[in-house]
Order: structure tokens, then sequence, then C-alpha cells
């Protein structure tokens, strides 16, 4: 049985670590959920979940046979913690693909090493989830679209067909993307925002029309 560690802090992490743990009691999923690791919690709990070390004790957990989920992304500074994940020297094989079982994935659904789909997630035919990308429970993915890696698509997301998402790109709550967009690397759809254009890399979009808001190269308080 997989034994799971998630990396990361308050929020995506503990989401996911709670549903690893539903899937694993109320569906009899063969995982094994172990705790979080986080700097700055060590030896203490983020919402009831045990954290269990640093980031820096990866490399420990791994040689020892432990699997990963990273969920550190926010809007803006992704380049930094796409460069933190790949400091941590996690091989693809060491991390976990989570489905939740309440999740629709089509059978020819391509899922990287580390993607998670969380409950009520729709994810359509013909799509690639690139590695360690998010997706929060009822987002939507259409068909033939291809989402990069490391991206954060939020709850109730809508994402349409024959859509191309860069890397580490990250879409708010209730966001709509029209099809056939595509959205450059490192850009950020804001909370409700309806893209019906392409939006550059690192570039936030917020509104309906959503529209150009500000350069995201380094972090924001969202
Ligand atoms: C866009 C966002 C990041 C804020 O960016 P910001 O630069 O700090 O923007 P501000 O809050 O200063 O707002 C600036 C203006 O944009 C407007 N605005 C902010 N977010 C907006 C949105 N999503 N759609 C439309 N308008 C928005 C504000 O009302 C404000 O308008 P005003 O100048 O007329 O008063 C934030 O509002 C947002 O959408 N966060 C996403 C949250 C989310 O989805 N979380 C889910 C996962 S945890």
């Amino acid at each position: 049985m997989d034994r799971v560690i998630v990396i990361g802090g308050p929020g995506p992490a503990v989401s996911i670590a709670n549903a690893i743990r539903h899937a694993s009691q109320q569906f009899g999923t063969e995982v094994e959920f172990t705790g979080i690791l986080n700097d700055s919690s060590e030896g203490g709990t983020i919402n009831n979940i045990p954290v269990v070390g640093k980031l820096s004790d990866a490399s420990a957990f791994q040689a020892q046979g432990y699997k990963f989920i990273f969920t550190i992304y926010k809007i803006g500074g992704q380049p930094h913690r796409i460069q933190l994940f790949n400091s941590l020297g996690i091989r693809e094989s060491s991390l976990y693909t989570f489905v939740h079982p309440l999740a629709y994935v089509a059978p020819d659904a391509d899922l990287a090493p580390g993607v998670v789909i969380m409950p009520n997630a729709n994810i359509s035919h013909g799509t690639k989830i690139g590695l360690g990308t998010l997706i929060m429970s009822n987002a939507y993915i259409g068909h033939d679209t291809i989402v990069g890696k490391h991206c954060f698509m939020s709850a109730t997301s809508c994402t349409g067909s024959y859509i191309t998402v860069g890397e580490g790109v990250w879409v708010g709550f209730n966001a709509t993307i029209r099809g056939r967009q595509k959205l450059g690397q490192y850009a950020a759809v804001g909370i409700g925002s309806v893209v019906v254009s392409d939006i550059p890399d690192e570039e936030l979009w917020i509104g309906n029309p959503a529209r150009f808001h500000k350069k995201v190269t380094a972090p924001i308080r969202y």
C-alpha cells in the first residue's frame, strides 16, 4: 500500500490530506496518508493533520519508500515554487497520483505523476494533465484540453475544450475559460472571471470578459 506525504501548508495540503483519508476510510482506496511536510510547523499539526517533518526531510522519506504530493502553488512567483519542488529531488516514481473515487476521469485521460483530482471534478476525454497539477473539487476540464505541469485549477473552475494551459498556471474559484484559448506559462485568472481570449505569460486577468490586471512575476495576496 502506498504511504503518502503531502507537502504544503493550510489550504490545499489539508484539503488533499483529508480527501485521501476520506477515500481510504469510505471507499477502501489502498493508500495510507502519513502527514504533511511543512517548514513552520514541524512536530505539530495543521488543522489536526500531523506535520511529520520539514521539506528538507523529503529525501529521507523518499529513501524509505514514501510517495509525495506537492501543493505549494499561489498566484505569482510560480517559477520560484517550481524551483523549490525541483530542489527537493523527488523522483517522478515517488510522486503519488491521487484520484478521489467521487471524481470522474475519462478512460483516455492522461494524468502525469503527482496529479491530484479532487471530489466531483470532471476530467473529459482526450485531456492531458501535467506533472504535479492540482484539480480541486468540482473543477471541470473540457475534452482535448492540455494542462501543463504544476498548475492549480481552483474549486468550481471551468476550463473548456481544446485549451492549452501553460506550466504553472493558476485559475481562481469559479473562473471560466472559453474553449480553444491559450493560457501562457505562470498566467493567472481571478475569481469568477470569464476568459474569452488568450492570456500571455505571467499575466493576471480578471473580470467578465477578463482583461489584463497586472503582471504576476512576484507572489501577491489573494
Ligand atoms: C484578482 C485578485 C488576485 C486580487 O488582485 P489585487 O491586485 O490584489 O486586486 P484588488 O483586490 O486590489 O482589486 C483591484 C480591483 O479589481 C477588482 N477585482 C479584484 N478581483 C476581481 C475579480 N476576480 N474579478 C473582477 N474584479 C476584481 C476589485 O474590485 C478592485 O476594483 P476597483 O479598483 O474598482 O475597486 C483576487 O481578487 C482574486 O480573484 N483572487 C482569487 C481567489 C481565489 O480564487 N482563490 C481560490 C483558491 S484559494
